[in-house]
């Protein structure tokens, strides 16, 4: 029996709607090869959306994304858009859909493949057999807590603010998550935060040692966050499962994306407690290479494998493009972010023909 699924492919900006085909064209060639049906159905967000429906998130995006089993997403943003309001900014139909669908669990792996350690910035001991990955809080703190907002003074002048807060409830469900999400992997959990100078963090990390008690297997350290970012680059390897907040989740994961040699091919998945996930590449929509058939559409890809594995349960398919993208490096094809001595440069489209030719 076929098994059908509705998706919602958000292209956005930039790269994105290259990529996006890139990754239509290797999600109905596994649908093809394991009987899964997929009904694509392209809506708009971020700068294009402004362009053509006049806001960062029309709200028939929002409906069409509450309706489908999961919501692919590229990347949003670009120069053109950069002095707009706050409120007609790309960045803030992100922001909308995040919280618009509830998504308050984001999981960002960050694997190094054997296949690329050379394109890493660190040295090859460092890096080699690093395996992370960051659970970043994805509806709270600094990015949405209030007061916000640019204010003036009595003295007539302004004031810009933001506020850091998180309920006990907003920190025990990412902590639940992060807990499970390292009983699947090594059992380690490392949690970041700030609490020897902020309340926001006490709380937080008062509640994550409280609901370690209901996860005895589970080894939970605290560190820092300005430890945690030295550390990162230190020694990686001491890390498996990370749980943080919004703003310090949105810092440290650019940071172990860099680990890999480039943020250019890690997917990123966000959850709620029910309804459709988002997934996308960790990266942004790269407006210097736009429309040039240069971007690496690896992220992507392996972002639709996310999709597969935790919003659609389909471990087999997910596996399936995993060891299609393993398959092309080890056959030597690299986009301009991880190209090094001997392999074959490739384009964004070569870079997907190749993935069909392994999933034929
Ligand atoms: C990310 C991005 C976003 C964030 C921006 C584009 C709003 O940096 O997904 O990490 O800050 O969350
Ligand atoms: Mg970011």
């Amino acid at each position: 029996m076929t098994q059908s699924f509705r998706i919602t492919l958000l292209p956005g900006d930039g790269i994105g709607p290259e990529i996006m085909a890139v990754t239509v064209d290797v999600l109905k060639a596994v649908g093809s090869r394991l009987n899964l049906a997929f009904e694509f159905q392209e809506a708009l967000i971020g700068g294009i959306a402004i362009d053509e429906a006049g806001s960062p998130l029309p709200e028939e995006t929002l409906a069409q994304c509450r309706q489908s089993d999961a919501v692919l997403l590229a990347a949003i943003g670009g120069y053109k858009w950069d002095t707009l309001p706050r409120h007609l900014r790309p960045e803030t139909g992100l922001l909308g859909l995040r919280a618009g669908l509830g998504l308050f669990a984001n999981l960002r792996p960050a694997t190094i493949l054997p296949q690329l350690i050379d394109a890493s910035s660190l040295k090859r001991e460092v890096v080699e057999g690093v395996d992370i990955m960051v659970v970043r809080e994805l509806t709270g703190g600094i990015y949405f807590g209030e007061p916000k907002g640019i204010f003036a003074t009595e003295m007539g002048e302004k004031r810009g603010v933001n506020t850091m807060a998180y309920t006990e409830s907003e920190i025990d469900r990412i902590g639940r998550v992060a807990f499970e999400t390292a009983q699947k992997r090594s059992g380690r959990l490392c949690s970041v935060d700030k609490a020897n100078v902020l309340e926001v963090s006490q709380l937080w990390r008062d509640r994550i040692t409280a609901l370690s008690a209901d996860y005895p297997d589970i080894e939970l350290s605290h560190l820092y966050v300005d430890n945690a970012a030295m550390q990162l680059v230190r020694w990686p390897k001491q890390f498996d499962t990370i749980v943080t907040g919004n703003l310090f989740g949105d810092i440290l994961s650019d940071a172990a994306a860099m680990l890999t040699g480039s943020i250019g091919m890690l997917p990123s998945a966000s959850l709620g407690a029910d309804g459709p996930g988002v997934f996308e590449p960790v990266h942004g929509s790269a407006p210097d290479i736009a429309g040039q058939d240069k971007a690496n559409p690896l992220a992507q890809v392996l972002s639709a494998a996310m999709m597969l594995r935790y919003g659609l349960n389909q471990p087999e398919a997910a596996n399936m493009i995993e060891t299609s993208v393993l398959s092309v490096l080890d056959q030597g094809y690299r986009t301009g972010d991880i190209m090094a001595d001997g392999m074959t440069a490739v384009g964004c489209k070569a870079m997907g023909e190749a993935l069909l030719k392994t999933l034929a």
